[in-house]
């Protein structure tokens, strides 16, 4: 059976049709719209050139930043899109599909998670944690096999875990979130509180972002951090340090034997993996009398979320 994928992100929609062994054999890539009658026309479109390439195109599975209740279905909220609130987006591309399609929705981290778990770093894990380092943090987590959904769709928002209180404020509207510690957003904050901190070690960063702090961006950090950069290196150390914290409070709860991360800013690999390994043992309780959860990157790489979100349709129930 062929399956849609689509991946609904901040900037793009990117959707592939997978055959049964998750290959991609067709994909394409839209500016996501803000509107969401807007969004559904790009899928619904994705979905007519499948059927007109491959026949019968009888699931599709959609990957949405935001809280997806549990019968996979309807989004409750969203920070990407403002309009998705209780929004019922497998229910509407069904219609407008003719009802020839069975669509579920899943969370993008849960989806990109099952991806790893699939065909990248996660295969034989028993359970797997993964985060996605990224504009905010997502989460996923993969026990026995399955992914966990909880008990309303809303488990593994591990970005929202509370680390801090009265800490930053966060895109969810509470205060200090692991994502505000530990994401893409955070390596910039770090990065830039840095800069105006100590802007006699601040050459690099300041060259890269052409003599203005306010427009640097995460990749500058990074190839600064790759350079041997003092600040881009301590701005690492930081989220490092928050993801390591985070893990071993997840360790907590869950115990996995495999924490996958991914995300843009795990292309640094060591430069983030390292303090990340050495914090998650710091914080983790009786470390020194239990075994340690691997900490690795992720492989399967940017179409994860779409693969899994396709297999995920594929395997549900009827
Ligand atoms: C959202 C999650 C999402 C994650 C990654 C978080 O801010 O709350 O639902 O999975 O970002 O996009
Ligand atoms: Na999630
Ligand atoms: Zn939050």
């Amino acid at each position: 059976m062929y399956t849609l994928g689509i991946d609904i992100g901040g900037t793009k929609i990117a959707g592939a049709i997978c055959d049964d062994d998750n290959k991609i054999i067709s994909q394409w890539r839209e500016p996501t719209p803000e509107d969401p009658d807007e969004i559904n026309a790009v899928i619904v479109e994705m979905y007519r050139k499948s059927v007109e390439l491959y026949g019968s195109v009888p699931r599709m599975g959609i990957s949405a930043a935001g809280n997806v209740k549990e019968d996979r279905r309807t989004v409750t909220f969203s920070a990407n899109i403002a309009q998705w609130i209780d929004y019922p987006l497998a229910d509407r591309i069904e219609e407008l599909t003719n009802h020839e399609c069975k669509v579920i929705v899943e969370n993008d981290a849960n989806c990109a998670g099952w991806g790893e778990y699939i065909l990248g770093t996660g295969r034989g894990s028993k359970n797997m944690v993964m985060l996605t380092v990224g504009t905010g943090l997502g989460g996923a987590i993969v026990i026995n096999g399955k992914l966990y959904r909880g008990s309303f769709g809303m488990a593994a928002e591990l970005g929202h875990l509370p680390m801090v209180s009265d800490g930053d404020f966060c895109g969810c509207g509470l205060r200090g979130c692991a994502e505000r510690y530990t994401s893409g957003n955070a390596l910039e904050h770090f990065a830039k509180s840095a800069v105006r901190r100590m802007p006699q070690k601040a050459k690099r960063l300041m060259e890269l972002c052409d003599g203005d702090i306010n427009t640097l961006e995460g990749k500058m950090v990074s190839q600064a951090a790759q350079e041997g950069d003092e600040l881009g290196l301590y701005a690492f150390g930081k989220i490092g340090e928050w993801l390591g914290r985070t893990m071993a409070a997840i360790a907590a709860v869950l115990d996995p034997d495999l924490f996958v991360i991914g995300g843009g800013v795990v292309s640094v690999g060591d430069i983030l993996l390292e303090p990340a390994r050495y914090n998650y043992v710091r914080f983790l309780q009786a470390a020194a009398y239990r075994e340690h959860a691997k900490v690795l990157a992720a492989t399967a790489g940017g179409d994860a979320g779409m693969i899994g979100a396709a297999d995920l349709a594929r395997i549900e129930e009827d």
